[in-house]
């Protein structure tokens, strides 16, 4: 498929968005393994997180889908999981990949994990490392890729681990390895990263002791299901919110959002290039912070991002691309080398994107510098990505003519229904069927 965006008049709109990936797929696994019944409400039915749901049926977990966003799991307690008759297929997903990994680890079956083209050019050594500290036993190809071959019957020993990258993957995978090993484990984080995990083992009853950025929990402690509200997903919402932004003359209230602050880089990194985006009514939904965010049409203006809100903020910078090309002067990019390892180089994807519809771009490894300025028409290549063909999307609807994005499938991956929420708010977008333009 491809999208068809012609110049928009984003106008005033109250919307919502689709449910919290990373939460969707943690209420997924956490409430497999937990005893008892867990209720899912705001579940994120894309493609991502139905690869996680298929996968633990397969593992032998019941799991009735009441409506797209409402599912109700069985759990199966700690030690119920069986082995599943083929090999796991988690499609697009780097977070389904990790996670299980963790969590088959300690398993007392053997388990294979393969994934789509994407994902099976994903590095797994930074899972593999750590739980093969613990005692696991993990194959993959030889640069440490999918398929990954998880040896089932081995016992696991907690260990004091300190991740040389910054990442909620890896920490849930070992947190999750955790809950099966003798003693203690622990991670420490260069950064902090998404607490999502934390957040909702502690919710099933499971304590998890965070001082500053280690992480610590004991093995062998039975999870309670408990019902989950799923959030808004911000990651989703960054993408309206930057439509509303660059309009001339929007209002647009996005309801019930996620805004846990291990996510809200991107809204301090908007703000601090001068967006008029404020967050009412916050409250918590479970252990989850929630808010509606109210954006405003802004002039933005170029900013040195700060390093630190990286973590914060990883998978908005595609997205933040497009702010930093709309805005006034340059913005420059650092520390984001991690980019160049997610569903495509993100960096070499969006500075493609951005050059073709006329914007000036200087890539380094682990960065870029964009310079404002105005977009122009154009064919632009998703490389395969959600959110890179989500992005373009958005600086589509401000382009002086029309856009085509070509390859926009994985936009199922993460956030369904994306090109009527995009004309729920007055985007021109048309969806076409692939092959010809
Ligand atoms: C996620 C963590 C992030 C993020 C991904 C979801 C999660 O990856 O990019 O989309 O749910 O834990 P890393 O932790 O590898 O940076």
């Amino acid at each position: 498929m491809h999208f068809r965006i012609s110049p928009s008049k984003i106008g005033d709109a109250t919307v919502t968005v689709p449910g919290d990936k990373s939460v969707s797929h943690r209420a997924l696994m956490l409430g497999s393994i937990a005893d008892g019944h867990t209720n899912v409400s705001g579940f994120l039915a894309g493609e991502d997180c139905l690869a996680t749901m298929v996968a633990m049926r397969q593992l032998g977990v019941d799991i009735q889908q009441a409506s797209a966003t409402e599912i109700s799991i069985e759990g199966v307690g700690l030690r119920g999981l069986r082995q599943a008759a083929g090999p796991l297929d988690l499609g697009n997903s780097g977070t389904a990949m990790r996670l299980m990994a963790g969590l088959l680890a300690a398993q007392h079956f053997h388990s294979t994990l393969v994934g789509d083209e994407s994902l099976s050019k994903r590095p797994m050594g930074r899972v593999i490392a750590p739980l093969t500290k613990m005692g696991a036993a993990i194959d993959s190809d030889c640069d440490g890729s999918p398929p990954l071959q998880i040896a089932g019957g081995l016992r696991l020993h907690g260990i004091d681990y300190s991740m040389p990258v910054a990442s909620a993957q890896v920490k849930s995978a070992v947190l999750l390895a955790g809950l099966y090993a003798d003693g203690a484990t622990s991670v420490t984080e260069p950064d902090i990263t998404r607490d999502h995990t934390e957040r909702m083992l502690r919710s099933m009853g499971v304590p998890v002791m965070t001082e500053g950025n280690r992480i610590s929990i004991k093995g062998g402690q039975a999870l309670r299901g408990c019902p989950v509200q799923v959030p808004a997903d911000l990651s989703s919402a960054s993408f309206l919110m930057l439509a509303a932004l660059l309009a001339e003359n929007a209002d647009v209230l996005i309801s019930n959002v996620g805004v846990n602050p291990t996510r809200t880089g991107v809204i301090d990194i908007l703000q601090g290039m001068g967006a008029d985006l404020v967050l009412e009514n916050t409250r918590l939904l479970g252990e989850e912070p929630v808010a509606d965010l109210r954006v405003r049409s802004s002039r933005l203006h170029g900013v040195s991002v700060d390093p630190a809100l990286v973590s914060l903020a990883i998978d908005e910078f595609p997205v933040l691309f497009v702010a930093a090309a709309a805005a006034r002067g340059k913005t420059v990019f650092s520390g984001i080398g991690e980019l160049r390892v997610k569903e495509s180089d993100r960096i070499a994807a969006m500075s493609d994107g951005m050059r073709k519809l006329g914007i000036i771009v200087d890539e380094s490894p682990d960065g870029a510098v964009v310079q404002g300025g105005l977009f122009r028409g154009g064919a632009v290549e998703s490389f395969g990505d959600h959110r890179v063909a989500m992005s373009l999307a958005i600086a589509a609807t401000v382009a002086v003519g029309e856009v085509l994005i070509r390859d926009v499938d994985a936009v199922e991956t993460s956030f369904p229904g994306f090109a009527d929420c995009m004309a729920s708010i007055g985007a021109d977008i048309r969806v076409e069927e692939g092959g010809r333009e």
